[in-house]
């Protein structure tokens, strides 16, 4: 069960979205998963103008706050999607097509009842394999050690996904300039963040 992704009825999702016409353009394009409050999301559509960002959050009201957000003017290469990542990131967005894919901060779903929930699974390591084009990157930023130890063992798993700093090695530095709620947070109590970066071949 730990190893599966969540059973679903294929004809209750929708198919891959044409990014090109949601955005109006041809741009690389960046997920991030799990979003919560907006901080990053925003933050690095800003940081990127030429790049097209897209966040997925179950939690309706951090979909909300960047609609409302957008409605007064705020960024146009953004899009908030409220639903859960695990389903929707496989759904709409099709094999290679994603440049860089964030997840900052997952819950950790310590509770047995929760397992279904985790993302340190071998199935959602080939899910943002996948998804990935070529060159794309997976940046994972947490507080919890444990997490990112046995996700990245997993990614570095995946044919094709390399770690560019050595296996099992952290991120020297922070690749992007954005920073998250809980990143800003952990900063601000002294919480050491842990870090990692897988590369698509
Ligand atoms: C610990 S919070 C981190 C939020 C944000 N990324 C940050 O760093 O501040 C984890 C977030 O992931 C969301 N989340 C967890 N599982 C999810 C899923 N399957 N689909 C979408 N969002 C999910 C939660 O609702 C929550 O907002």
């Amino acid at each position: 069960m730990h190893e599966r992704m969540p059973a679903v009825l294929p004809t209750i999702l929708p198919g891959p979205a044409c990014w090109r016409d949601v955005f109006g353009r041809v741009a690389p394009l960046e997920v991030e998963l799990g979003f919560g409050r907006p901080h990053f999301l925003l933050g690095r559509a800003a940081e990127v103008p030429e790049r097209d960002v897209v966040g997925i959050e179950w939690k309706g009201r951090w979909p909300r706050a960047v609609w409302q957000r957008q409605a007064r003017g705020a960024a146009t290469n953004v899009r908030a999607l409220h639903g859960n990542a695990w389903l929707l990131f496989g759904a709409l967005f099709p094999p290679s097509s994603v440049t860089s894919i964030f997840l900052n901060f997952p819950d950790p779903w310590w509770k047995a009842k929760h397992k279904k929930r985790r993302i340190v699974s071998d199935a959602f390591a080939a899910l943002l394999a996948s998804r990935l084009a070529p060159g794309g990157m997976v940046l994972v930023q947490t507080d919890v050690a444990s997490l990112l130890e046995e996700l990245l063992a997993r990614l570095e798993a995946q044919p094709g996904l390399v770690n560019p700093n050595g296996p099992g090695r952290l991120a020297p530095r922070k690749p992007v300039g954005a920073s998250s709620h809980r990143e800003r947070r952990c900063r601000a109590d002294g919480v050491p963040i842990f870090r990692a970066v897988v590369l698509r071949r």
